[in-house]
């Protein structure tokens, strides 16, 4: 298994649309598994195929304390929507920010499982917020775009800021980085 590299917002690979899976193959239970490892390293609640690169309709999910009831849903459809509850959201492709969103309470969602199997199930609670919130992802949206144009350009400017500091880091340490490894040849 891997740890994957989750795209932070706005990159512009978080707006496209996933394609839905045809073939369950190894290539996508190893992507299943992969995409499980990043939530738990990460760690988070829910993973999209979307945040790391892959335009596959895939999606990971676990709201347990115990980080023990790993769900997974390939070609997730939401059937059924009833109620609206506003809950505070964040999302590991918008590091340290959170706020409030509002969603239907309760879905209905049927999808297939890592072998293959179908499934539906009725959801409340966080794992309802996390269903749509991973659907929104697997559809090109990041729960930013459902904030006021003021604080989604705060957290544009702030990602857009932090991303260029990281990557001005990484230029600086690239020489030293040469070094050592030419000094172990
Ligand atoms: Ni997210």
């Amino acid at each position: 298994m891997a740890i994957l590299d989750v795209v932070t917002y706005p990159d512009p690979r978080l707006t496209r649309v996933a394609e839905p899976v045809k073939l369950i193959d190894n290539k996508i239970k190893k992507l299943v598994d992969d995409m499980a490892e990043t939530m738990y390293d990460a760690p988070g609640v829910g993973l999209a195929a979307t945040q790391v690169s892959e335009l596959k309709r895939i999606m990971v999910i676990d709201v347990s304390e115990e980080k023990n009831q790993l769900r997974v849903f390939i070609n997730p459809e939401i059937i059924k929507k009833e109620g609206t509850a506003v809950n505070e959201e964040g999302c590991l492709s918008v590091p340290g920010f959170y706020d409030k969103v509002e969603r239907a309470e309760t879905v209905m969602v049927t999808a297939l499982d890592r072998d293959g199997q179908r499934f539906t199930i009725n959801a409340s609670g966080l794992l309802a917020v996390c269903i749509q919130h991973e659907v929104d992802h697997l559809d090109g949206h990041v729960f930013v775009e459902y904030l006021s144009p003021l604080k989604a350009n705060r957290i544009k400017n702030k990602l857009v800021k932090r991303q260029r500091e990281i990557e001005r880091e990484a230029e600086v340490a690239a020489p030293r980085r040469r070094v050592a490894s030419s000094a172990r040849a």
